[in-house]
């Protein structure tokens, strides 16, 4: 997990994460170099693909940063900010899937339920994806990823 200290956590949700996005940042504080919130700052509807892209355009600054997508399932967040190419978006809603979003796909971003899994759940998602390692035999499928049209 230290690893993460010298890394940005770049975060954001719609309406329906917005108050798992305070929790989270609460807790997430301690674990990076610097948090970035790009909203929502309220709990009034929104759109979650102006989240996603806003978030998608600093990673795109700090490919190194880590992504945290919040909306009601994390479906729509996660559709949306994977049509960026240089973003691997998992909605992860469990800790298994948290540990292969890592060692299989080397997520950048992951996308969490606020109404469907409790803070303290995604809390310990995050800690399970930051505590494992991507397993470099994986990297042959990653590339593909970028190169996916012409395969
Ligand atoms: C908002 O009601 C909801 O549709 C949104 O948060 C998300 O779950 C979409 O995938």
């Amino acid at each position: 997990m230290e690893s993460y200290l010298n890394k940005k956590l770049i975060i954001g949700s719609d309406h329906a994460g917005f108050e798992t996005k305070k929790d989270l940042k609460d807790y997430l504080v301690y674990y990076f170099k610097e948090v970035i919130d790009v909203g929502t700052f309220s709990n009034e509807s929104c759109d979650y693909p102006i989240i996603a892209k806003k978030l998608a355009e600093y990673l795109e600054k700090d490919k190194d940063a880590l992504g945290i997508l919040i909306c009601g399932t994390g479906i729509g967040m996660s559709i949306a900010v994977n049509k960026f190419d240089f973003i691997r978006c998992a909605n992860v809603t469990n800790k298994e899937f948290a540990k292969l979003a890592k060692m299989h796909n080397n997520a950048n971003v992951l996308a969490l339920s606020a109404r469907f899994v409790s803070t303290d759940e995604n809390i310990e998602i995050i800690k399970e994806f930051m505590r494992n390692k991507f397993e470099d035999r994986h990297q042959k499928r990653i590339d593909m990823l970028n190169k996916i049209k012409s395969l």
